[in-house]
């Protein structure tokens, strides 16, 4: 597989090749992601639920996103890094403090673009960092950035006008030059029609099988943590069950006095 870049994700989609995107925290999982010829790395703020333990992502901060972009970039040879602005990054309203950030993400992070959440009341922000010559990936739908807002993560643009109103919004991102866009936790149908309304790359989660990608947050994929299982998440593994079971025959074999053994040790 040949390096990703924003033109392989536009050719994939006129080509109607199926784009594929899994968020990554650490290097080795960046190495992972490259092998298994995955084509785009989201360093996503997701990494402050299913890492750091906080309830939501508006905990996170860029120091925390530039830290482990850092990480995956050290491992990625092919796949495209996208890394998550979090949420006082850009929505505090200093635009040129917004794009200082993005292009620390960039420069010092070695993300390749960054990914911002909302529509039309973050364009000028948007506008600024694509004038800047960071590529922009929207994200509309539930964006769990303003979880606070929706109450809950729940099923977004259910109603006719909000439907209508995210499309609306996916336009005015696809204008203002996002070269992709994530639709979270929306009906399928309408996140069918975003995606053949734009000619931008449109990757879905939990919005059905009519995007042009799918990405997953790669510890619900691998089922690190047992808590909770969204609906559209669909396990690969049960690392929960098989880390528990390896932690315990550990603590036995130690408590036994089973490990090291002559060949675990110096002798
Ligand atoms: O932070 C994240 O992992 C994300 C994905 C769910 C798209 O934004």
């Amino acid at each position: 597989m040949k390096k990703v870049s924003v033109s392989t994700l536009a050719n994939k989609k006129e080509a109607g090749k199926k784009i594929s995107m899994l968020t990554a925290y650490d290097y080795p999982t960046a190495k992972l992601i490259d092998q298994a010829e995955i084509d785009i790395a989201l360093v996503g703020d997701s990494l402050g639920m299913v890492l750091l333990g906080y309830e939501n992502t508006l905990k996170v901060t860029l120091d925390d996103i530039l830290h482990h972009t850092k990480a995956v970039a050290r491992g990625l040879k092919k796949a495209f890094l996208v890394a998550d602005m979090p949420f006082a990054s850009y929505k505090m309203g200093d635009i040129k403090e917004t794009v200082k950030g993005a292009a620390r993400l960039v420069q010092l992070g070695g993300a390749e673009g960054v990914k911002l959440e909302g529509g039309r009341e973050i364009i000028d922000e948007v506008r600024a960092i694509i004038k800047a010559g960071i590529p922009v990936m929207g994200h509309l739908g539930l964006t769990p950035q303003s979880v606070k807002h929706f109450g809950g993560f729940k099923v977004q643009a259910k109603e006719e006008e909000a439907a209508k109103t995210l499309l609306e919004d996916a336009k005015i991102l696809e204008e203002a030059g996002v070269f992709s866009l994530v639709l979270e936790c929306i009906p399928a149908p309408l996140a069918k029609k975003v995606s053949q309304s734009l000619s931008i790359p449109v990757i879905g989660i939990g919005a059905g099988k009519g995007c042009d990608g799918q990405v997953l947050v790669n510890q619900d994929l691998l089922g690190v943590s047992n808590d909770f299982k969204p609906r559209f998440v669909r396990r690969y593994a049960n690392l929960n069950e098989e880390m528990l079971d390896a932690f315990k025959r550990y603590r036995e074999d130690v408590e036994q006095g089973n490990f090291p053994n002559e060949e675990e040790s110096f002798l």
